[in-house]
């Protein structure tokens, strides 16, 4: 019994510490790693690169509209929507983004987000 609180305190503890946004993560992997890659780094000229991004960096506001809408082709393939995610399901995976692979944006917030999905039509 008291070994069992010890593993569960333990397991808490270490989620505090724990910075990337796992379900984000795990998110990510399912629906978005296929074509950008598991490091972001997407595919040459089809699949944009979203690690280090200037886009990202640069379009915090649009990203929940774009994850859910998805992105019609303009070069060589399109992005599928999205729509079932919940507004909490996007901020992981945003979230997620914006602290991997040399992103360094702010954590947005449930409330911006569903502030941003209000304008996504
Ligand atoms: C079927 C492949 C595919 C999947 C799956 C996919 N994307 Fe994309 N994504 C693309 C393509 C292709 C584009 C660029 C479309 C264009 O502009 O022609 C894109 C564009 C983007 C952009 C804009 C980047 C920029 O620099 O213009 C972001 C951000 C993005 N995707 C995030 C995501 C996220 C987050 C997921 C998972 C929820 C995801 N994508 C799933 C193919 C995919």
């Amino acid at each position: 019994m008291k070994s069992s609180c010890l593993i569960l305190l333990t397991c808490l503890l270490m989620s505090c510490h724990d910075t990337t946004f796992v379900q984000g993560k795990r998110y990510y992997e399912d629906l978005c790693q296929s074509c950008h890659m598991e490091d972001g780094s997407g595919l040459e000229a089809v699949i944009p690169n979203l690690a280090a991004s200037s886009y990202i960096k640069n379009n915090q506001d649009l990203l929940p509209c774009l994850i859910r809408k998805g992105v019609p082709d303009t070069s060589f393939l399109a992005m599928p929507g999205y729509i079932d995610l919940t507004a909490y399901e996007i901020a992981n995976i945003i979230n997620y983004i914006n602290t991997s692979w040399g992103n360094n944006s702010k954590v947005q917030t449930i409330n911006e987000i569903e502030e941003n999905l209000k304008d996504c039509l």
